[in-house]
């Protein structure tokens, strides 16, 4: 199941895993999509895609989910946690409902579905989770607050879920990614901002290196993003955060 699969990374995990020969189960609200990319990929590779919509900004949007996958008796081998999005501007000036419905996509929805599916991935051979988390993670971003505050979250959560399940049949896995073309940018309105206009990476890139790394408990796709987080680590946060903020200023 990858969620998030109507754009961006998500649809091309659905595209890669696809290649795979995986059946897949693609969520996001725009339902048109989804089932352009079913039909294309059920084509291509003679796999089953199934499409489910749904809003995962509400809070019964996981239920729906693990409602129709309890109904359907399909069986999990892999969760793709990918739907997410960001918005840029000072934290009172946004929108506190689109900040809350952030924090309902890229956290609450995040864990409430991998807590709905654990069962169900548990009775998989060889199960793996992958939850989408952002470079954002490592440092706090002024004028995107609460977006790399829920990215915080993602990778400090699922690290600890890979630890849990270590000596189990489910391999947890981080992916970090920094700047990749996408719908995101527009989205978030930072496509002008200093971080985007220095490079960003494929979504292609980013999903094979996720994918080669998939039992890796934190996957950072691409040699300049790791050169971030890694002098981040080495630098005082004051100056990682005033960094960050700067590049999208
Ligand atoms: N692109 C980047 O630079 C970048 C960098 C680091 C991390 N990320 C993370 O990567 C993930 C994927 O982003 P992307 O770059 O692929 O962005 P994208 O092209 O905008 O795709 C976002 C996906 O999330 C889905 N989504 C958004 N809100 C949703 C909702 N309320 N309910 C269900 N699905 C929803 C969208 O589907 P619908 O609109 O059809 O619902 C779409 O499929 C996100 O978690 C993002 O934070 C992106």
């Amino acid at each position: 199941m990858i969620t998030g699969a109507s754009a961006g990374i998500g649809e091309e995990f659905a595209r890669a895993l696809a290649a795979e020969k995986q059946n897949l189960i693609l969520v996001a609200r725009r339902e048109e999509r989804l089932s352009a990319l079913a039909r294309e990929l059920s084509g291509a590779h003679g796999i089953t895609v199934e499409v489910l919509a749904a809003d995962l900004a509400t809070a019964d949007g996981t239920d729906q989910i693990a409602k129709a996958v309890e109904a359907s008796g399909w069986t999990l081998k892999g969760l793709v946690n990918n739907a997410g999005f960001g918005d840029r501007g000072a934290f009172t000036e946004l929108s506190l409902e689109r900040q809350l419905n952030m924090i309902q996509v890229n956290v609450t929805s995040l864990v409430a579905l991998t807590w709905k599916l654990m069962g169900n991935l548990k009775a998989s051979q060889e199960g793996f989770i992958i939850n989408v988390a952002s470079t954002a993670a490592f440092q706090g971003g002024p004028n995107m607050a609460v977006y790399y505050a829920s990215k915080a979250f993602v990778l400090s959560f699922t690290e600890a879920l890979h630890e849990e399940l270590r000596d189990t049949n489910i391999k947890v896995s981080t992916l970090c990614p920094g700047p990749t073309a996408s719908e995101f940018a527009t989205e978030a309105n930072i496509a002008e901002t200093k971080l985007f206009k220095a490079g960003a990476m494929t979504t292609q890139a980013v999903v094979r290196a996720s994918l080669a790394k998939r039992r890796k408990a934190i996957v950072i796709p691409g040699l300049t993003n790791k050169l971030t987080v890694w002098f981040g680590k080495l630098s005082p946060r004051l100056m990682t955060r005033r960094l960050a903020g700067w590049l999208q200023a």
